[in-house]
C-alpha cells in the first residue's frame, strides 16, 4: 500500500510539536512504560494487559517490518522539546486493497494537549497522500470519549455502532466504527482553504484606508 519512500527508516513526519518516525530498539523502554498502563490498554482491543516482558521489543519488530514492507505505516511520536521520549505511537494499517485503519496510543502524561489529534491529521494526510486509499477506518470503545473526539476533530464521522471483538480484552464490545473518505477529506480540505482565503480577504478588507 505505502510506497518506497515511507518504506525506509529514514521517513519522518513533522508536526507543529512531534516527530513522527519509524520506531526503533532504543524505544523499547517508553514504550513499555505506557503500554504497560491500565489506563492506556483498557480500550484497545490487542494490547496486552499485563503487558508481558518482550512486548514492547515484539511490537517495534513488527511494526519495522510490516512498515519495509510497505503493508502498514506504524510511527512513535517524540515530541521537539524536552526529552527526545517516545509519548505514543500511531498507525495506518491496511485493509484490503484499498482501505486503511487508523489506531493511536499516548502516554497518559501527554494527554488533553491536542497531542493525539496533532499526530491524527499528519498520518491522515500522509495516508492519502501516498496511498490510493478511498477510505480510512477506527473502531473505538463506545466509552472511548476522547478517542472519540479526535477523530471528530479530524473528519471522520461515526458509520455503524455495534458488537467488535477485542481479542486482548476477552469479548465482544459496542464499539463506533468511524470513517473519513478521500472524497470527504479532499472537501473539508477545499472548504479549509476557501475559509482561509475568504478571512484573509477580510483583514486586507479591514485594514485598508
Ligand atoms: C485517546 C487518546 C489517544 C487521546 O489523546 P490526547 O492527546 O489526549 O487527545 P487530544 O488532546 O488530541 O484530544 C482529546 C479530546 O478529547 C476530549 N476528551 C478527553 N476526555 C474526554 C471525556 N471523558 N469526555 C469527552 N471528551 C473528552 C478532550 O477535551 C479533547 O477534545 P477538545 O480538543 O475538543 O477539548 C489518549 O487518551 C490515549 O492514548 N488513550 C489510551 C489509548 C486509546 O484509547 N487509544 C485509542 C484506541 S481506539
Amino acid at each position: 500500500m505505502f510506497p518506497d519512500l515511507a518504506r525506509d527508516d529514514v521517513f519522518r513526519l513533522e508536526t507543529a510539536r512531534l516527530w513522527l518516525r519509524w520506531p526503533r530498539a532504543s524505544d523499547a523502554a517508553a514504550i513499555h512504560r505506557f503500554c504497560s498502563l491500565w489506563e492506556v490498554a483498557r480500550f484497545t482491543a490487542r494490547m496486552p494487559h499485563p503487558y508481558p516482558p518482550g512486548s514492547a521489543e515484539r511490537f517495534i519488530y513488527a511494526a519495522r517490518e510490516a512498515n519495509a514492507s510497505g503493508r502498514d505505516l506504524t510511527l512513535v511520536m517524540t515530541p521537539f522539546k524536552g526529552k527526545r521520549d517516545v509519548v505514543g505511537s500511531i498507525s495506518l494499517e491496511s485493509r484490503g486493497a484499498d482501505r486503511l485503519t487508523l489506531g493511536f496510543a499516548l502516554t497518559p502524561e501527554v494527554w488533553g494537549k491536542g497531542l493525539a489529534t496533532e499526530a491524527a491529521r499528519a498520518v491522515v494526510k500522509t495516508g492519502f497522500g501516498l496511498t490510493s486509499a478511498i477510505e480510512i477506518l477506527a473502531n473505538v470503545r463506545v466509552e472511548n470519549a476522547a478517542s472519540c473526539r479526535v477523530l471528530e476533530k479530524c473528519g471522520f464521522a461515526i458509520a455503524s455502532t455495534g458488537p467488535l471483538g477485542a481479542p486482548a480484552r476477552g469479548g465482544l464490545f459496542e464499539c463506533h466504527s468511524f470513517s473519513l473518505t478521500r472524497q470527504s477529506w479532499t472537501e473539508a480540505g477545499v472548504l479549509r482553504r476557501q475559509q482561509l482565503f475568504a478571512d484573509r480577504g477580510r483583514v486586507q478588507t479591514s485594514s485598508g484606508p
